[in-house]
């Protein structure tokens, strides 16, 4: 158990006075296909080895106490009782709970202590972290047999419907099916997936995060959504096989571009060449041609950036910084975007030079320094033995 595991069970033990069951949920990485996964689309996500470590012991009665590590902060309620609390964490937690009864599953309360090492708010999904983290365990608690899906969607619907941002499935899915040293292309209308390899002695993934949270994240979000919805019920009415942005072509869109609000044009403009991206960018994986991925790394921020619209100055100073080390493939915004944080991939012996570079450029531009981390694909949520 490592010292992150030992100190959340540290704190149950001290707490709740009983022996816990240990969970680790990681955050996740995405390598290419951002805003695309509610538009039924392609992502490439994987499991970090950054991770929310759950501690749990189920309750015989409804009680439910929640002790987070990281802000020292004391939550309780009750099973009859879960409501959105001003402390914010605490839904995440009772979000879970909340779509598991209503889906009849036979769950008491229970005491639980977590922490850990994923930035929160920061883009790796924290919160599908704890999200995924307490399905898995009221899985395993319960001995309830869902499968990883099923856990994927309930942690989805509770982020969805109790916490009340609109997001999509990867996150969840990342958390629950990644694996080491590999990376998950997920079709996110099937929900057909396979693994591509990414084991490259030589190469790292820098998670470099600009350590601004924007409050907006969450209206902006869910309006990106209804500009995507926007653009396919004009599109449907003219071909009505469309069931979503994954059904249109960059052809038939143009067809219709005077029809369409600018800003949905180029929403949905983006989504279309994202898509795009992460099909050429699986191709690209296979042959082993990092230079190539890269680059549409960086096509994936720039169409973030100029048609999405979801970057900040923060996150372009952040890749334009890393694309002028020498070792860099590509870098680009990771997550939903508005503060948080970006991704870039490079050679190892780069990695010295671009935490130098990148830290100067952006203490020079902002008088802030970000927070930059090395981080490994590894397996996705588990009981720790
Ligand atoms: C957030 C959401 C995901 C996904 C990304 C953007 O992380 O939770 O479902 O939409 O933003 O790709």
């Amino acid at each position: 158990m490592n010292e992150l595991a030992q100190k959340v069970r540290g704190s149950f033990l001290e707490k709740f006075n009983r022996e816990p069951v240990m969970i680790s949920s990681p955050g996740r990485i995405n390598l290419i296909g951002e805003h695309t996964d509610y538009n039924e689309g392609f992502v490439l996500p994987g499991a970090t080895d950054r991770a929310i470590i759950l501690a749990v012991a189920p309750r015989k009665d409804d009680i439910c106490r929640f002790y987070a590590c990281d802000f020292n902060q004391d939550f309780s309620t009750s099973l009859g009782h879960l409501q959105k609390s001003d402390l914010h964490w605490p839904d995440y937690v009772q979000g879970v709970l909340a779509v598991f009864l209503q889906a009849g599953y036979q769950i008491r309360g229970l005491d639980l202590a977590f922490g850990g090492n994923v930035p929160i708010g920061g883009g790796m999904s924290s919160s599908a972290a704890i999200e995924g983290g307490l399905a898995f365990a009221l899985n395993h608690l319960y001995d309830l047999k869902l499968d990883g899906l099923t856990l994927a969607k309930l942690a989805q619907q509770a982020e969805n419907d109790f916490v009340g941002v609109k997001c999509g499935i990867m996150d969840m899915f990342a958390n629950l099916f990644g694996q080491a040293k590999r990376v998950i292309k997920l079709d996110c209308r099937s929900l057909e997936f396979e693994y591509y390899p990414f084991e490259w002695e030589e190469i790292r993934v820098v998670i470099s995060d600009s350590l601004v949270r924007r409050a907006l994240a969450t209206s902006e979000y869910n309006l990106r959504r209804q500009q995507c919805e926007a653009g396919v019920n004009l599109l449907k009415k003219y071909y009505p096989e469309i069931k979503s942005l994954r059904d249109v072509t960059v052809t038939r869109l143009v067809a219709h571009q005077t029809e369409l609000d600018p800003v949905v044009f180029k929403r949905c403009l983006y989504v279309i060449k994202e898509n795009q991206r992460v099909e050429q960018a699986c191709q690209d994986l296979l042959q082993r041609d990092l230079i190539s991925f890269g680059q549409r790394m960086y096509e994936s921020h720039l169409g973030l950036r100029n048609e999405y619209e979801v970057s900040s100055r923060e996150l372009d100073l952040l890749v334009e910084s890393a694309a002028r080390v020498e070792g860099v493939y590509g870098s680009r915004m990771m997550g939903a975007g508005f503060g948080g944080c970006t991704i870039s991939l490079m050679r190892s012996e780069a990695v010295k030079s671009f935490n130098e570079r990148v830290s100067a450029d952006y203490r020079e531009a902002t008088g802030q320094e970000p927070a930059i981390h090395v981080v490994r694909i590894e397996a996705g949520t588990h009981v720790i033995k």
